[in-house]
C-alpha cells in the first residue's frame, strides 16, 4: 500500500512539473509544432505500436499531414523534435559536433565501451573515423578483402542444404569476414565461441537495462569478447614486426604513430563488430526476400550473375571489375536500403537553441532525422512504397544527394558503407547462381527495436543446375 501511495504521489508530482515546465520554458520559443501527448510517457506507445506493427508508416505520416515536415512529440522520455525533411536531416548530419551532438544512454555506452568510436567527439573523433575510412576504402577491398569475402561466402553456402535460416547464415558469414578484416582470424572453434558470447552482448542493446538478466547476461558477455580480443592483441604486440606484415585493421592500429592501448583497440574493435552486424547480416536477408518476392527482378539478376559465371571457371572468385560490372544488382540493392531503412534515422543533441525552418529547436532537446520518412514519400521517390529497382536505372545523378542516405552522412557517415555494398553483391551472386528456393514459411517485417524479420526469414534450399535452368 505504502509503495503504491508513493508511487501515486511521485507521479502526480512530476506531472504537475512537467505541465508547468512545458507551459513556462519555452513560452518564448517557436518551438516546431506538434503534440507532447500524456505526461512523461508523452507518445512513447504510439511510436513502440507502430513501429512493433508490419505498417509503421501511420505514425510518421500522421503526423507530417497535421504539423508538417518537421514537428515536435514527446517519445522515450524527452521531448522530441522529428524531420522527414531532405534539408532539415542534412543539416543535423552535417553540423554534428558543431551544433549536435550523439548522446547514448549509459546502459549503451558500457556495452560500447569508452573508448568506441561511437562515443569519440571532436578532433579524436575526426582522427579515428577517417581511419576507420581508410580501412574499409575501395582499394583496400578490392586488395585484399575482396578474395576473402568470397571465399568465406562460398564455403558458408557449402553447408546449406534443406532448410536454413537465412538471417543466421548471413550473420555467420559477416562475423567470420570482420574477424578477418580486424585481425586476420580465420573462422573455426576460436571465432564460433567468440561468436556466441557476442550474440549475448548485442541482445543487451535491445534491453530495458533495470534488473533486465539480459542486460546482466550481455555486460558479462562484453568482458569475455574484450578478453579474447585483447588476447589477440597482445600476442600480436609481442610479434612485432612480424605481425606488422598483415594487411588488417590490427597492424594499422599497432604501428599508428601516437600508439593506442590494447583497450582502445579492443573497445574500437568492439564498435565495428556492433556497427557493421545487424545491419550487414539483415540487409543481405532482406534482399533476397524482397527478390523472392518479386520474380521479374530475380530473373533479371540471375540473367547479370549467370552472364558472369559464363565467362569464368566454376571455382574462380568474383574480381573486382565484375563487382562494378553488376549494373542491375546496384539496382537492386540501393532499392532494398531504401525500403529497408535498417537504420531509419538518427537521434542527436541540440547543444545550443538552434533556428531553422522558422522554428527554434531548443538548447538540451533530442531530434530524430528521420531517413525513412524521406525514403519513403512520394515527393522524393514516385511510387515510394513499392519495391522497383529500375527506378535506379536511369536516375542516375537526378536524386539530390541528401535525398537518399541510407548510410548518413557528415562526420559520422558510415565507414562501411562501400564494404557493405560489396558484400551484399558478392553474396547475392553465389546465393542466386548455386542454389533455388523458397520461403520456408510466412515471415513478416516490423520495426522495433531494430528492422528485422520475425522469423529469421527460413527457406528450403535445394542446389541449382544452371545448365539444365536455362
Ligand atoms: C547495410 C549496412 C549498413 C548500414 C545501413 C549502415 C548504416 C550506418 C549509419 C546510418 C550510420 C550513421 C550513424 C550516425 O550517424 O549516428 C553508420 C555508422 C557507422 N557504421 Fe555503418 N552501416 C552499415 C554497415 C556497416 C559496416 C559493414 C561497418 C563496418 C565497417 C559499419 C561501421 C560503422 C561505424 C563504425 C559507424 C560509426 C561512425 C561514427 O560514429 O563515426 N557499418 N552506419
Ligand atoms: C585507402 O587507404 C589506404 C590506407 O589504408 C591508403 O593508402 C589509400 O590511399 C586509400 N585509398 C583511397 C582511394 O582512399
Ligand atoms: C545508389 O546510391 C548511391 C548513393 O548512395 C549512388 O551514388 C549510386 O549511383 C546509386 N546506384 C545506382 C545504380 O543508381
Ligand atoms: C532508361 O533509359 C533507356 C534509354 O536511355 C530506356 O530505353 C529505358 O526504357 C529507360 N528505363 C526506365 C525504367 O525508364
Amino acid at each position: 500500500m505504502e509503495t503504491l501511495a508513493y508511487f501515486l504521489l511521485s507521479f502526480c508530482l512530476s506531472a504537475f512539473i512537467y505541465v508547468f515546465y512545458r507551459r513556462s520554458r519555452y513560452r518564448g520559443l517557436r518551438i516546431p509544432p506538434g503534440s507532447l501527448g500524456l505526461p512523461l510517457i508523452g507518445e512513447t506507445l504510439q511510436l513502440i505500436s507502430a513501429y512493433k506493427s508490419e505498417n509503421p508508416e501511420p505514425f510518421m505520416d500522421e503526423r507530417i499531414k497535421r504539423f508538417g515536415l518537421v514537428f515536435t512529440s514527446h517519445v522515450l522520455g524527452e521531448p522530441t523534435v522529428f524531420s522527414a525533411d531532405p534539408e532539415t536531416n542534412r543539416f543535423i548530419l552535417q553540423n554534428e559536433g558543431r551544433l549536435f551532438d550523439c548522446d547514448y544512454p549509459s546502459s549503451i555506452s558500457n556495452l560500447l565501451g569508452k573508448h568506441s568510436l561511437l562515443l569519440m567527439k571532436g578532433a579524436l573523433h575526426k582522427r579515428m573515423h577517417s581511419l576507420t575510412m581508410s580501412f574499409a576504402n575501395y582499394s583496400i577491398i578490392k586488395d585484399h578483402l575482396l578474395v576473402h569475402m568470397d571465399r568465406l561466402i562460398r564455403f558458408n553456402l557449402n553447408s546449406w542444404s534443406d532448410r536454413v535460416f537465412l538471417l543466421d547464415e548471413a550473420k555467420k558469414i559477416t562475423f567470420d569476414l570482420t574477424m578477418k578484416q580486424l585481425m586476420s582470424v580465420d573462422p573455426g572453434e576460436w571465432t564460433e565461441s567468440l561468436r556466441k558470447e557476442y550474440i549475448l552482448l548485442i541482445d543487451g542493446f535491445f534491453t530495458v537495462p533495470f534488473f533486465s538478466t539480459t542486460y546482466r547476461r550481455a555486460i558479462k558477455a562484453r568482458t569475455k569478447v574484450a578478453e579474447a580480443l585483447g588476447l589477440v592483441v597482445r600476442e600480436r604486440r609481442k610479434e612485432g614486426e612480424v605481425g606488422m606484415g598483415k594487411k588488417d585493421m590490427l597492424a594499422a592500429l599497432l604501428g599508428a604513430e601516437d600508439g593506442f592501448s590494447d583497450d582502445q583497440i579492443v573497445d574500437f574493435f568492439v564498435a565495428l563488430l556492433v556497427a557493421g552486424y545487424e545491419t550487414t547480416s539483415i540487409i543481405m536477408t532482406l534482399a533476397v526476400k524482397f527478390l523472392t518476392e518479386n520474380p521479374l527482378a530475380l530473373a533479371q539478376v540471375k540473367e547479370e550473375h549467370d552472364q558472369i559465371r559464363l565467362k569464368k571457371g566454376e571455382s574462380e572468385a568474383i574480381e573486382w571489375s565484375e563487382y562494378k560490372s553488376m549494373h542491375f544488382t546496384q539496382c537492386v540493392i540501393n532499392e532494398t536500403l531504401r525500403m529497408a531503412n535498417i537504420i531509419g534515422g538518427i537521434f542527436r543533441r541540440a547543444m545550443t537553441d538552434i533556428n531553422i525552418k522558422g522554428y527554434t529547436i531548443p538548447k538540451g532537446w533530442k531530434v530524430f532525422a528521420s531517413f525513412r520518412a524521406v525514403h519513403l514519400d512520394n515527393d522524393h521517390f514516385k511510387d515510394a512504397r513499392t519495391f522497383n529497382p529500375w527506378r535506379w536505372q536511369n536516375s542516375s545523378g537526378t536524386c539530390p544527394p541528401n535525398v537518399f542516405t541510407p548510410f548518413g552522412g557528415g562526420p559520422r557517415l558510415c565507414p562501411g558503407y562501400e564494404l557493405a555494398r560489396v558484400e551484399l553483391s558478392v553474396f547475392i551472386h553465389y546465393v542466386v547462381t548455386h542454389v533455388s528456393w523458397v520461403p520456408a514459411e510466412k515471415d513478416k517485417l516490423i520495426y522495433f527495436p531494430t528492422t528485422r524479420t520475425l522469423k529469421r526469414y527460413p527457406i528450403i534450399v535445394c542446389p541449382r543446375n544452371r545448365a539444365q535452368d536455362n
